[in-house]
């Protein structure tokens, strides 16, 4: 057993939209212990100093969170972040599909999937739902690579067997082979599962999204990922090439894709049925806001979303997004949600990226919460980092105002530690002082 102090925050329920008190739902508990037993599970939380022969860490003054949960985000994709000038189409081939093409290569895809792995965990996440590419390597090498780190992933062989340059391309009959080998190694297996991952309609056959289809009903405890309606060019596009569908999104209700283990990026351009398809199925939107912005793709509607009884979680899309930082991700999305006319509440927010993300993807049980039996996945952070969010801190009136404060103008570096299934798999390095220079100090000189 070993015990944590700090300001501990998690969520019991979903705080209510646009609800800014400290409703019933938010479970703040300052300077209380988390206690983490040997399996590496939560085993509860106190207020009275632990026995003497438990192992201890101090994090008095600071905040710990459950682990934030991603849940959609490209492995491949460090590299293409930031890239300038172009929407979706343009940017899929300009320089997504171009950097995509060198993980054929299991030394580039290992090597990348920790490089991918280690960058989450310095961000403060610790489970992802990730595309990697279209080759078998790199899922296998993103498993391996989790594995070894305890960490949740949910994750597959992205399936696009047309629409996409050579090397890239897959066909239906390989492409399930390498799906049903890479379920039967990897799916169920210490904190893995796989997600049967269409990359988006444009790259798939009808042929291979019946075969994906196919897989998902063959065994329901499958994930299914991909990507929907983001763009007003590619809605377009798939309206051209699947004419008797409805919509995009109709395109993958007609194939069998939409269940409850179904994670659909964007979501940006759907319609109230399509809204209705995805309560009924159970299906989720992951809100990939910093994408969103960065490719100019659109305003997601969140309270439509909401209003239809549809779940929502947050997702980085990097490389599209320019941030792994769940922080910079969550103040995007209340920037887009603003200009929508909407509030996003720092509750909604740091629910969607925790607890809610879990539930949706039927991992409540595992993350999410700091709920004892839970996986003692978390994080701590400074509630600030430099004088001037500190100063913005020291005047926040109330606990929402404090934490809407903390997840606007942080990032990574309020990071301090990172703790999977109980180990410690980052941790900041003290960084070398850098005294500012006292008023005093000036006067004198
Ligand atoms: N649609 C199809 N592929 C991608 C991708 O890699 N990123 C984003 N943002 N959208 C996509
Ligand atoms: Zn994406």
């Amino acid at each position: 057993m070993k015990a944590y102090r700090a300001d501990l925050l998690d969520f019991v329920s979903t705080p209510a939209w646009g609800d800014t008190e400290a409703s019933a739902a938010v479970r703040f508990r300052p300077e209380h212990w988390l206690l983490v037993d040997d399996e590496g599970r939560i085993a509860g939380v106190q207020t009275h100093e632990p026995p003497a022969n438990i192992e201890r860490e101090d994090w008095r003054g600071h905040l710990l969170l459950p682990g934030f949960i991603d849940t959609h985000v490209h492995s491949p994709q460090i590299g293409v972040m930031a890239s300038y000038g172009t929407a979706l189409l343009d940017w899929l081939n300009n320089y997504t599909f171009p950097a995509e093409r060198a993980w054929a290569d299991p030394e580039v895809a290992a090597r990348g999937s920790a490089h991918f792995l280690d960058a989450l965990l310095a961000h403060g996440t610790t489970a992802a739902a990730v595309f990697p590419t279209v080759h078998k390597t790199s899922a296998e090498a993103l498993f391996a690579a989790a594995n070894l780190r305890r960490m949740r992933v949910v994750t597959g062989k992205v399936l696009m067997d047309r629409h996409a340059p050579d090397g890239l391309r897959d066909d239906v009959a390989q492409a399930e082979r390498d799906s049903i080998d890479l379920i039967q190694r990897w799916h169920g297996r210490g904190r893995a599962s796989y997600a049967v991952t269409v990359r988006f309609a444009p790259t798939s056959t009808p042929g291979q999204l019946a075969m994906a289809g196919e897989l998902c009903r063959a065994d329901p405890s499958l994930f299914m990922q991909t990507h929907v309606a983001e763009n007003r060019d590619e809605v377009r596009w798939v309206g051209e090439l699947f004419p008797e569908a409805r919509s995009y999104l109709d395109v993958y209700a007609r194939a069998g894709l939409l269940h409850r283990r179904s994670i659909l990026a964007h979501g940006i351009w759907l319609d109230d049925s399509d809204r209705a398809a995805l309560r009924e199925t159970g299906a989720q939107v992951a809100f990939c806001p910093s994408s969103n912005l960065f490719l100019g793709s659109g305003l997601f509607d969140w309270p439509a979303m909401i209003a239809a009884g549809g779940a929502v979680s947050m997702a980085s899309d990097v490389g599209g997004g320019t941030s792994l930082s769940m922080q910079r991700t969550l103040a995007d999305g209340y920037k887009v949600q603003a200009m929508g006319g909407h509030r996003l509440t720092a509750w909604t927010a740091l629910h969607a990226a925790t607890r809610g993300a879990a539930e949706a993807l039927g991992l409540g049980h595992e993350i999410g919460t700091l709920e004892p039996g839970r996986l003692a996945d978390f994080t701590v952070w400074r509630w600030s980092a430099n004088a001037v969010d500190a100063e913005r801190q020291r005047l926040a009136r109330d606990l929402h105002e404090r934490v809407f404060a903390w997840m606007t103008l942080a990032d990574e570096r309020h990071l301090l530690a990172t703790w999977v299934a109980g180990a410690q798999r980052f941790a900041r390095r003290p960084q070398a002082a850098t005294a500012p220079a006292r008023d005093d100090e000036r006067r004198a000189a």
